[in-house]
């Protein structure tokens, strides 16, 4: 049924694509007196209940209202009338507009201990889809060697997310097949995400009986972009900005190591999560900046660093190791091949975004 209503919305905005901008004053006219929307709906509505959280959030356009009319038996009444008038439509969009509540934060992108730079060496990348968090941190174990740990945050109230932290091993990086099925995943502990607001929060884990607080904020290396739940997946394929978590494509085929791309103007900051030849965890880094549309290259770097639970952790003491190099090559926003060198082993992957949470996040 909402499948079907998107379809039928794709096919009814391309004929209004040309409707003039609404006026929100007369759309409330329109609202509560002459259509009477008020018989049915709240006045105003009322986000709580299911149809107007409907109608606040397809009701902002008029392609919506007409889908609304096409699709929902009681608003049958208006076939004859508002479906076919522009001006009516797009005046009762600009209204809903005026109602529709924010979109919710979404927290996409590389983090780091704030204030910035005070812990540099490591850091921990989100990718927020809907109502959930899977979070990708960098840093070092008590013997200071990389190591990577995952947890999938769900929503547990408003601005804080919670999950189970995994630490895992798995084939080496340049096993030819990647095995998914030889990964392996052990639970380690939790961590908690709080938000203040959009780029300052608190990150709160326990790992093996340490349990700590850092404050945590953005890390800025160009111009943040903004994110946003993806309205399609041919919205991913059609961004120019690439920040996201980017697994192996197809989806799925080499589950187990990822890469997240931090995209600020025209720099990534990539963060690569996999394993060594011996298949402990190996996280590797890579300022890339673009060298031609679509193509950015540069240095990849491993690091080791004080243990995560060095207090202070000290940043003089982080030492980057130049291991090779990496080149990404985007064909659109949602396919990319990964060509890198390690040590002298040169690979290349087609990668894709990873989508767990409705259709993906957009930043732009
Ligand atoms: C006779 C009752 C009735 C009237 C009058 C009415 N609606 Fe609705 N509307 C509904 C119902 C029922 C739903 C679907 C709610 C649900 O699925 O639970 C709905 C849903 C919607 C939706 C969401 C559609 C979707 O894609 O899910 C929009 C937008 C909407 N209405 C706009 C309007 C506007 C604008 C008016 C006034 C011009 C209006 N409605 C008048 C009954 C009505």
């Amino acid at each position: 049924m909402k499948y079907i209503g998107a379809a039928a919305l794709l096919l009814v905005l391309a004929g209004t694509s040309h409707a003039q901008a609404g006026d929100p004053a007369r759309g409330s006219t329109l609202y509560h007196t002459t259509y009477r929307c008020t018989s049915c709906h709240g006045d105003p509505p009322n986000p709580a209940e299911l149809g107007d959280e409907l109608l606040l959030t397809q009701g902002t356009t008029a392609a919506g209202i007409q889908d609304a009319i096409a699709n929902i038996d009681e608003m049958r009444i208006y076939k004859s009338t508002l479906a076919s008038n522009a001006q009516d439509l797009s005046d009762l969009a600009a209204y809903i507009a005026t109602l529709a509540p924010p979109p919710a934060a979404n927290y996409q992108g590389l983090w780091w201990a704030a204030p910035a730079g005070s812990e540099s060496g490591w850091g921990i990348n989100f990718a927020h889809q809907g109502g959930i968090i899977f979070a990708s941190w960098f840093t070092y174990d008590l013997a200071g060697k990389g190591m990577w740990l995952v947890m999938t945050a769900n929503q547990t109230a408003a601005n804080t997310y919670s999950g189970t932290l995994y630490s895992t091993k798995g084939p080496p990086f340049n096993a030819v097949p990647f095995n998914p099925a030889q990964v392996t995943a052990t639970a380690v502990g939790n961590g908690t995400i709080s938000f203040s607001d959009g780029n300052n929060g608190t990150f709160s884990y326990t790992v093996n009986d340490v349990a700590q607080n850092k404050a945590i904020t953005r890390e800025v290396f160009g111009t943040l972009p903004s994110c946003a739940a993806a309205a399609s997946s041919a919205s991913l394929a059609a961004a120019t900005n690439y920040q996201d978590l980017w697994w192996a494509a197809p989806a799925g085929s080499e589950s187990g190591w990822g890469i997240n791309l931090n995209h600020e103007g025209d720099t990534i900051f990539a963060t690569w999560f996999t394993y060594d030849l011996d298949g402990s965890p190996m996280w590797l880094v890579v300022t890339a900046a673009k060298t031609a549309p679509g193509v950015y290259t540069g240095t990849l770097y491993r690091t080791t660093g004080p243990a995560f639970n060095s207090v202070p952790f000290n940043p003089a003491n982080v030492v980057a190791t130049a291991v090779g190099t990496a080149t990404f090559t985007f064909a659109d926003g949602n396919d990319a091949t990964f060509a890198y060198i390690v040590n002298g082993i040169a690979q290349k992957k087609a990668i894709t975004r990873e989508i767990f949470g409705g259709s993906g996040t957009v930043c732009q």
